[in-house]
């Protein structure tokens, strides 16, 4: 039962016999997500993702390291129930679409559903590319209708996480040798492509 859809019981079963729960929005092809299992064994690390069929390859290797990973198939803005809550620490790497324009855009519907993730005290720690207003010429279609993350921008979005009950520091650019320790895939990809520009926001919830 290492992937699960949305609406399975036995992932309430799981999270209920689970210490801390981490949940990696937006996961892709999990590998982010496997790095973190492995570095915090005493985690259960939830994988969530819309779109699960880039998965294979990682799902074999949770199986054969025996990491406690469990994959789910639903979109940020309709998390399964048991999961709302319940994560210690949220993290999302490199996202687009809809989860961009939640974490970096500040739509509110998707930003209220990824933050209702975190139990007490949880932590958010997102790394988003915003390369493409350097690099007009290479605009991701899915990355472009994303703010630019001025200074004013970005003190619109620490209002927003604000009005959420939560605390947002955005933490700086992350060096090339930064981003590729993620272990996320697109993110070593946009590095070796010199695609990139990281920058790392940080959130902390209300007690
Ligand atoms: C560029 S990929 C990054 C995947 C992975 N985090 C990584 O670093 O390799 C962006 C991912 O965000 C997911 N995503 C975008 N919007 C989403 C949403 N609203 N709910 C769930 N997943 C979403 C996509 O399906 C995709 O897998």
């Amino acid at each position: 039962m290492t992937l699960l859809v949305g609406s399975d019981p036995a992932l309430a079963d799981a999270l209920g016999a689970a210490g801390p729960v981490l949940v990696d929005v937006g996961c892709g092809d999990g590998r982010h997500t496997v790095r973190w299992a492995q570095r915090r064994p005493d985690a259960l690390v939830v994988g969530l993702d819309a779109e699960t069929t880039r998965l294979e390859k990682t799902l074999a290797s949770v199986r054969k390291k025996r990491l406690r990973v469990l994959f789910v198939g639903a979109a940020a803005e309709r998390p399964p129930e048991p999961l709302r809550g319940r994560a210690a620490e949220i993290a999302v790497v490199m996202p687009w679409g809809s989860l961009l324009d939640g974490v970096l855009g500040g739509d509110p519907a998707v930003l209220r559903a990824v933050l209702a993730l975190g139990g007490p005290g949880a932590t958010l720690e997102a790394v988003v590319n915003v390369r493409p207003w350097d690099a007009p010429d290479s605009v991701d279609r899915k990355l472009a209708a994303t703010p630019e993350p001025t200074d004013e921008h970005l003190a619109g979005l620490v209002e927003a996480y604000a009005g959420l009950g939560w605390e947002l520091r955005p933490d700086g650019w992350l060096t090339d040798a930064e981003a590729r320790a993620l272990g996320s895939t697109w993110a070593s990809r946009v590095v070796s492509a010199r695609a990139s520009r990281l920058l790392r926001l940080r959130a902390t919830g209300p007690r």
